[in-house]
């Protein structure tokens, strides 16, 4: 057997480790339940050798749908570790929270049409479009409930109320904002008195992988208190405006939703299906705001603080994403793929570094603030292959197939030496191992 044989074997392994019959939970100990963009990213792998299954793993996640159209970010699967987790979220207090389905209280990026129409590419067409035609009715409920609660000035960007809605979760723009006002009291006396310590005493992600691979005590808090601020409101959005000063159209979120509304155009033209036509105006718009996250000083993309318009001027891999979004013009996107090929800043030995090298926040190991991730280096590749960069994005692909190869489906990666960080046999890993491998060919 080759050296790609091998890691087809192990990433299908960890899948069915991790397979809960209709859902495919990330890992397990560290996250039992299913996740959003997780089980899009798992599905876009199932496909290759079960696209049954991979539907199978879709249908799961919309019945979690909210009778709004919000799709939560976790769903819980049921047992002892669900009643704690189900207690922190208390999303029952929602009315529009379904009734029979037990589920968190926010959204993650938004990468169901992306999945739908990966699923859609292994299918004949004429079971293309029955598969399309079974989620249409959820997906444009999900799209319509983005731009109508998520985007109240219509700006044309939808605005997140957590860091956990954006996937990244201590990315640095949200962590300095956070820092910089929004801790309670009491948060702030526990760092001033660097006793924050006996936070780890109540963590359980520090049970499975090692602190310094983790978010700080301080931003666990932090997100924590964050969390309960949303339960208050019982996650109504237009609630939860009137009271907070936090609320960020983040860059990643919305290059993925872009992406999302070009997939969706897509299909409702397969299907014969026409767009509200306000969603359609609301979907164009978000194409030409995005410009507006551009900062010619520094010549990047940044997410913004919704209230005050300020860009978030921490630099990120979520400069990359736009690539993804696929509506930039080549101009910007070769001023990017600049940045990807620098070795100061996104060019490591194992790319793409979370946080870019010459960042004061850039830390090899911890979490969202240096490693390298597959699921953001899969859909860079996406992205440089739509702007013709096909050598960039074969190089990328290469480089995440061998960092995996070597170092096995783990979380995430150090970008400068590849060994694994975070939890073992992790599932979108594996799934996009999968998935690059079966470009190859
Ligand atoms: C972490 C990641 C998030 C992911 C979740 C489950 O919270 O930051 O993106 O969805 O784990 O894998």
């Amino acid at each position: 057997m080759g050296v790609n044989d091998d890691l087809l074997a192990s990433a299908k392994k960890v899948l069915d480790t991790n397979d809960k019959g209709n859902y495919t939970i990330p890992a397990h100990g560290l996250y039992p339940h299913q996740w959003l963009w997780d089980s899009c990213f798992i599905a876009i792998g199932q496909r290759h050798f079960d696209v049954e299954r991979a539907k199978i793993e879709i249908l799961s996640l919309l019945r979690g749908q909210w009778k709004n159209g919000m799709l939560p970010h976790i769903i819980f699967t049921p047992g002892k570790k669900a009643a704690m987790h189900e207690g922190h979220w208390q999303s029952w207090l929602s009315p529009l929270s379904p009734d029979d389905v037990s589920t968190s209280g926010i959204t993650q990026p938004p990468m169901l049409a992306e999945a739908v129409v990966r699923i859609g590419e292994t299918l004949p067409l004429t079971e293309r479009r029955s598969w399309y035609g079974q989620v249409w009715p959820n997906l444009l409920a999900y799209h319509e409930w983005m731009y109508r609660e998520r985007d109240p000035h219509g700006e044309g960007l939808a605005l997140q109320i957590h860091p956990w809605e954006t996937g990244m979760d201590n990315t640095p723009g949200w962590m300095e904002l956070l820092g910089e006002h929004l801790l309670p009291w009491w948060i702030r006396l526990l760092a001033r008195l660097h006793i924050d310590g006996i936070i780890s005493w109540f963590r359980s992600d520090t049970r499975y992988v090692p602190a310094q691979e983790r978010l700080s005590n301080i931003e666990a808090l932090a997100l924590y208190d964050t969390q309960l601020r949303l339960r208050r409101k019982a996650y109504d959005t237009d609630k939860i405006l009137d009271h907070s000063l936090f609320a960020v159209e983040d860059l990643a979120f919305n290059c993925i939703l872009i992406r999302a509304n070009t997939h969706l155009r897509q299909i409702a033209l397969s299907i014969r299906k026409d767009l509200p036509e306000d969603l359609y105006k609301r979907m164009e718009l978000a194409e030409k705001t995005l410009e507006e996250l551009w900062d010619p000083y520094t010549e990047q993309y940044y997410s913004r603080d919704f209230i005050t318009h300020r860009l978030l001027k921490q630099p990120s891999v979520a400069t990359l994403l736009p690539l993804y979004a696929g509506t930039i013009s080549e101009e910007r996107a070769k001023l990017l793929v600049k940045m990807l090929e620098n070795e100061h800043i996104f060019g490591t030995a194992y790319p793409i570094p979370s946080a870019p090298r010459n960042s004061t926040w850039f830390n090899p190991i911890c979490y969202w603030q240096g490693p390298s991730w597959v699921n953001i280096n899969w859909l860079v590749i996406d992205g440089l292959k739509r702007y013709g960069f096909d050598e960039h994005a074969a190089a990328l692909r290469d480089s995440t197939l061998e960092m995996i190869s070597k170092s096995d489906c783990y979380e995430y990666f150090n970008p400068m030496t590849g060994n694994g960080l975070g939890t073992k046999n992790f599932s979108w890993t594996a799934a996009l191992a999968i998935d690059l491998l079966a470009k190859e060919k």
